[in-house]
């Protein structure tokens, strides 16, 4: 049985979801925010140490602002309210991306950071503004500024993720088959699996199976 330390997520088919049902994209992200909770509760049971979601791409932004509003308005809602109790359950939030938002919106980010940090049970990565082909840049630059020399190891440690192990799960849903430029180098040897549902309609049950399915994968690294 294969362990299972950190699962990736790309919370793909709100707004399909939310048109579908409520005539409305928007209606679908909020209904998304259900499908967190759930997928957080189901990640502790099943004491997966590290959960990243990818919640806001940096091509994002290339959407209406009256979405984008909406999508940042969710969160700031999402955070005011939930992180008592994230932290109540010993989850540690951690923010991947830059954080170039309302100066409101990076205040609260920062203090649920911060109120979280020193918790053990499940690290949440939450991506957003978050662009793999960004962060591997910055990475890149930083080596050369510090003259560290080019490795793995070292382009590792200048990524946003230093310190967290690289996904061994990754699950999109919305029956989509990219990765739109998500965690290009830390996906290198994870096992990714293209889920048919809409985030909004994904469950434990889902989740549970997909996690099922995974256990008993062999997993080769490049060996036999
Ligand atoms: C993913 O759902 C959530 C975000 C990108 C914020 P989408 O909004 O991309 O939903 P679809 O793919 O258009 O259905
Ligand atoms: C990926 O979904 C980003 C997030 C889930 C946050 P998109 O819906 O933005 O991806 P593309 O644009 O269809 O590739
Ligand atoms: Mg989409």
């Amino acid at each position: 049985m294969n362990p299972l330390k950190h699962v990736a997520i790309i919370m793909d088919g709100n707004g399909r979801w939310g048109l579908k049902y409520k005539n409305s994209r928007n209606a679908g992200h909020k209904e998304g925010v259900n499908t967190v909770q759930k997928i957080i509760k189901a990640s502790v049971r099943n004491n997966i140490k590290y959960l990243t979601l990818y919640a806001f791409s940096t091509e994002n932004w290339r959407r209406p602002k009256k979405e984008i509003d909406y999508l940042f308005n969710l969160l700031e809602e999402f955070l005011l309210n939930k992180i008592e109790s994230l932290h109540k359950q010993n989850i540690k939030l951690k923010i991947l991306g830059s954080k170039k938002f309302s100066s409101k919106l990076n205040k609260l980010l920062n203090r649920s950071e911060k109120k979280t940090s020193k918790n053990t049970k499940l690290q949440i990565n939450l991506a957003l503004n978050y662009g793999s082909k960004s962060e591997l840049m910055n990475a890149f630059k930083k080596i050369k500024k510090n003259r560290e020399r080019i490795n793995e190891k070292n382009l590792g440690k200048n990524l946003q993720t230093r310190g967290i192990p690289d996904p061994d799960l990754l699950i999109r849903t919305g029956n989509t088959k990219r990765l739109s430029n998500f965690l290009l180098w830390q996906l290198a040897y994870s096992e990714i699996f293209f889920e048919k549902k809409l985030w909004p309609a994904f469950n434990e049950k889902d989740y549970n199976k997909i996690i099922k399915e995974y256990r008993n994968i062999k997993r080769n690294f490049g060996n036999i």
